[in-house]
C-alpha cells in the first residue's frame, strides 16, 4: 500500500475525475488508514511503499505489479501522467527480496485489469491494458489468461467490475461478484459459464465502487454504500466491513486500487 500524502484529482484520466471538485488529501490519508488497519485487525501483514511527490495516483498500488508465486509483472501505464509509479515499484520490489521481476513491453496496468482466480487471471482489456499484454502476461506469470472486454467508460478496470470473493480449490472453482453490464456481450456470456454461481451486482452497487472489494476468503472491504451486494454477501456468510472512500472515489479508486496482492 502507498499513503495518499500527495493524493490530488489534477488531470481526468477517467470518468470519475474532475478537477474542479474539491479534494481532501487529509480525509484521503484518513480513509486509506482505516483501510490499512483493516487488514491488520483482520490479521494480515501490510507492506509499505513511500509515496512521491508529483503522483498523485500513487496510491493506487494494484495498478503497480501482479504477484503470484513470487514472480512479478510490473506496469506499463496508458497515461503519461502515470508512468513513472511503474519505477518506484519496480526497485521496491528488487529492495525486498523479490529477484523474478519482469517489466511488460505493451500498456499492462497490472491488478486493475488483472484479477487471480486461484487457477487462471482473468484480464481486462478496453480502456487501459492492451490486449497484447495479456499473452504476454501468460507467457510470463506462467498462469492461463482469460480476456475479458469493458465496454463502460466508468467501469475501466476489470477490478471496478469484478472481484474475487474465494479463490479456487483442488474440488471448487472460485466464488466471485460482479456486474454484467460493465462486460461485453460475449464476456458476460464467458464469466457466466466460468462463475454460473456468482453474486450479480446491481447497478447502485457498481456506481458507488462497490464491486471494488477485497476479499480474503471471508472478510471483505467494501465501500459502505454497496449495502445491496453487502446483503448477498453476508446471506453467503462473507463478513463485510464498510469503509468510507469519498476522496479516493474521486479519482475512481476504491479498496481495491489500493491494494496490490503480494501472492508468495
Ligand atoms: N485515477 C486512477 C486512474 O485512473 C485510479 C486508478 C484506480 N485503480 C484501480 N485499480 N482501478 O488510473
Amino acid at each position: 500500500m502507498c499513503e495518499p500524502k500527495h493524493f490530488t484529482v489534477e488531470y481526468t484520466i477517467n470518468p470519475w475525475m474532475d478537477p474542479s471538485q474539491p479534494v481532501s488529501t487529509e480525509l484521503a490519508v484518513k480513509e486509506w488508514t482505516e483501510l490499512a488497519d483493516t487488514y491488520r485487525r483482520w490479521g494480515h501483514q501490510v507492506e509499505f511503499i513511500q509515496p512521491q511527490p508529483g503522483l498523485p495516483d500513487m496510491v493506487f498500488a494494484a495498478n503497480s505489479g501482479t504477484v503470484i508465486d513470487g514472480r512479478v509483472l510490473g506496469a506499463r501505464f496508458r497515461a503519461p501522467q502515470r508512468a513513472a509509479e511503474a519505477d518506484h515499484y519496480r526497485r521496491w520490489f528488487l529492495d525486498h527480496g523479490y529477484r523474478d521481476v519482469t517489466m511488460p513491453t505493451k500498456t499492462n496496468e497490472a491488478e486493475g485489469d488483472f484479477t487471480w482466480t486461484g487457477e487462471v487471471l482473468l484480464a481486462g482489456t478496453g480502456f487501459r491494458t492492451d490486449p497484447g499484454a495479456h499473452a504476454e502476461a501468460q507467457e510470463i506469470l506462467g498462469v492461463p489468461v482469460i480476456s475479458l472486454q469493458l465496454v463502460d467508460p466508468r467501469y475501466y478496470h476489470l477490478d471496478t467490475a469484478l472481484c474475487v470473493l474465494q479463490e479456487a480449490t483442488s474440488d471448487r472453482r472460485a466464488h466471485v461478484a460482479y456486474y454484467p453490464e460493465a462486460f461485453s456481450p460475449g464476456s458476460q456470456r464467458v464469466l457466466y459459464r466460468l462463475f454460473p454461481d456468482a453474486i450479480v451486482a446491481n447497478a447502485a452497487d457498481a456506481e458507488c465502487l462497490g464491486l471494488n472489494a477485497v476479499s480474503d476468503g471471508r472478510n471483505v472491504a467494501i465501500p459502505m454504500e454497496a449495502t445491496h451486494l453487502a446483503d448477498q454477501l453476508i446471506n453467503h456468510g462473507y463478513d463485510p466491513t464498510f469503509l468510507d472512500i469519498s476522496e479516493l472515489r474521486k479519482s475512481g479508486g476504491g479498496p481495491k486500487c489500493c491494494t496490490m496482492e503480494l501472492r508468495g
